[in-house]
């Protein structure tokens, strides 16, 4: 499990997260859910460890994650930013071996083994014709299956996505969601942060729901996916069906 204590985070006085606590099942896809502003990527930078203004505790397994080192904690939780900024000039499959950096020995060379993973990742996701292909010369939706690719060679148990979806049109969304499903098939724990309140509906096990730096509610989406709070959340007026394909809520926005 990993359990967020007391976690708060100010940016220059302005609270942005507030005394928030909340557990992310093992094993399980959590979606994270709510407004634009309301603190989902802030929620997860803070809890991968990228915020030096953040107060409270993060432990994953009892462990306290800001004991770990580094590299200790790249082994452990990888995460995909919303807006991840690739370096000029690098190669697909060089961005899919940064992955691996956290497993490098002193002298920073790739193992057979690693070599291996990365090329196995490049495979899975449909990447092999890209491999040489510039990051930065790709489409938008290329792009976002390369900094996958890189994730996934990190291999870590926990994984968390800012909007992984975004550039991607609908066949390619809903091919990333299922390439989710699969990684936690495998054993992966992720966190998502998804605007499509049906997908996550549809694809995980678990909502974290957020509205002003605080959380709204969090549970299956069977339990807590209903009209009153999408108003309360999201000021939107919607009804709640059952999807016929998947069979979990869906919302109609009216
Ligand atoms: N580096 C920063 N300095 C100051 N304020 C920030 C900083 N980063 C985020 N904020 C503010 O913190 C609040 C939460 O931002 P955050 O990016 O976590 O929202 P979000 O829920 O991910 O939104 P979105 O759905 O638009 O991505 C916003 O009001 C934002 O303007
Ligand atoms: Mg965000």
């Amino acid at each position: 499990m990993l359990h967020i204590e007391n976690l708060s985070v100010n940016y220059t006085g302005k609270t942005v997260l507030k005394d928030l606590n909340l557990t992310i099942p093992k094993g399980k896809i959590t979606a994270l859910i709510g407004p634009n502003g309301c603190g989902k990527s802030t929620l997860l930078k803070a809890i991968s460890g990228g915020l030096k203004s953040a107060t409270g505790q993060v432990t994953l397994a009892g462990r306290d994650l800001s004991r770990l080192n580094h590299k200790e904690r790249a082994r452990c939780l990888s995460i995909l930013p919303q807006s991840p900024i690739t370096p000029e000039g690098i190669s697909v499959q060089q961005l899919v071996s940064f992955g691996r950096n956290p497993y490098l020995s002193q002298w920073g060379r790739l193992s057979a083994e690693d070599d291996q993973k990365v090329q196995q990742v490049i495979h899975q996701t449909g990447l092999s014709e890209l491999a040489q292909r510039p990051v930065d010369t790709l489409s938008g939706g290329q792009r976002q299956r390369a900094w996958i690719a890189m994730i996934l060679a990190q291999d870590t148990e926990y994984i968390l996505l800012d909007e992984p979806t975004t550039y991607l049109d609908l066949t390619h969304q809903i091919e990333l969601m299922e390439m989710i499903r699969q990684m936690n098939k495998q054993g992966k724990t992720l966190v998502v942060v998804l605007h499509d309140l049906n997908q996550a509906c549809r694809y995980c096990d678990h909502l974290i729901v957020m509205r002003q730096g605080q959380i709204s509610a969090q549970d299956s989406p069977d339990k807590i996916f209903n009209s009153r709070l999408l108003k309360e959340v999201f000021e939107l007026n919607a009804m709640i069906i059952n999807d016929p394909v998947a069979n979990k809520p869906m919302c109609i926005p009216l």
